[in-house]
């Protein structure tokens, strides 16, 4: 059986679980890890990796050094095209944390590497079973066409989530604030539903950590996807982590996913509900779920079988290209209050 030797960039919060996920994966060989902070390498070093792995300060010198078929980039936002295109210049192949860019600047840059390598985007919430139950009911067509959508993302961030990282909150390293780092995951679930979309308004606000942090924290948008019409809020000023809403109005029926649980309230009256985490133990954080594990498998399969993977530059676009179109649009009618 064919291995990929692969290697992780960023080794804090995220990449503990992309560790675990290459750990358990027969195809993927971890093969070392890099770090500024070198303490944080060492330790993912001997968590995860292969005994004779070695822990880098930089990634530069992880690349000098290593033949590696694999970068997993979870380093900050404003790294993943910087870090991409040094990977790709020496023909590895990448995979990397979401958000895929920051602005338009490197949308581009990101798309220039196309056909170089394969280069996947961890939207995992695309391998969630609610998901995955409710794309496979509409392509069955019972509840026929989509009508109108909304989405909620209702969580919260306290200022040490911000301070403690050094670069979460600020506009040059994590691109913006609750649309960017949390909610495009609840994007990226709109357009995996609706398709191509377009903003056709925007607002955002810094309603809970005013002067802590320049990005927004509460973000709404009115989008259209060809007619169809979604309701889009996401705040990170809720008092708890609430399950994320996606709900589609469809002409049959409305199809509400809320978390893991699927319910669906029929036109004559008859409700179906299922909750797709109870049929699974979870092995991170509950709100990342498993679906890691099944995006980061899917992508080495697709690598080794040349086989295209859904996530990859042009599969991430309408995502990428809606999430700056709204940002664009809420900061020219809105800057934060600080
Ligand atoms: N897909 C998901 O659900 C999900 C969940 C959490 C985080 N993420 C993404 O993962 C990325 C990392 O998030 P995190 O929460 O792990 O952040 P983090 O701050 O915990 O980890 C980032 C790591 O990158 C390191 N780093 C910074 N600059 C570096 C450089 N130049 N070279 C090498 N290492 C460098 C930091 O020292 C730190 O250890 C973010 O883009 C975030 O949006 C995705």
């Amino acid at each position: 059986m064919k291995r990929l030797c692969c290697a992780i960039v960023g080794c804090g919060g995220i990449a503990q679980r992309h560790g675990q996920v290459l750990q358990g994966l027969e195809v993927a060989q971890l093969l070392a890890c890099a770090d500024i902070l070198p303490e944080r390498a060492q330790a993912l070093r001997e968590k995860y990796c292969e005994p004779s792995a070695r822990a880098y300060p930089s990634l530069e010198e992880l690349l000098d050094q290593e033949e590696i078929d694999v970068l997993h980039i979870c380093t900050p936002h404003y790294l993943h095209v910087p870090m991409a295109q040094a990977a790709a210049s020496r023909g590895v192949h990448v995979f990397m944390e979401k958000p895929p860019v920051i602005d338009l600047g490197q949308w581009e840059a990101l798309q220039a590497l196309q056909g170089q390598v394969r280069v996947g985007v961890c939207f995992q919430n695309r391998y969630n079973p609610s998901v995955a139950f409710c794309r496979k009911l509409l392509a069955e067509g019972k509840p026929g066409k989509i009508l109108g959508a909304r989405a909620f993302v209702t969580w919260h961030r306290e200022a040490p989530y911000y301070v403690e990282s050094g670069w979460r909150g600020f506009l040059d390293t994590e691109g913006g604030g609750v649309l960017i780092n949390q909610a495009v995951h609840t994007l990226d679930l709109l357009t995996q539903f609706l398709g191509h979309g377009r903003v056709l308004g925007a607002s955002l606000a810094n309603r809970h950590l005013q002067r802590l942090i320049e990005v927004e924290d509460t973000l709404e948008a009115t989008l259209d996807f060809s007619g169809v019409r979604a309701l889009f809020y996401a705040t990170t000023a809720y008092c708890q982590d609430a399950p994320v809403l996606v709900e589609l109005a469809c002409e049959h029926g409305v199809l509400r996913i809320e978390g893991e649980e699927v319910t669906v309230h029929w036109e004559d009256g008859s409700l179906y509900r299922k909750d797709f985490a109870q049929e699974e133990r979870i092995d991170g954080k509950d709100y990342w779920g498993n679906s890691h594990r099944r995006c980061i498998e899917a992508f080495y399969h697709s690598v080794l079988s040349g086989e295209p993977f859904p996530n990859d530059i042009p599969g991430v676009a309408d995502t990428a290209e809606l999430m700056l179109e709204v940002y664009a649009a809420a900061r020219k009618d809105c800057t934060p209050r600080s």
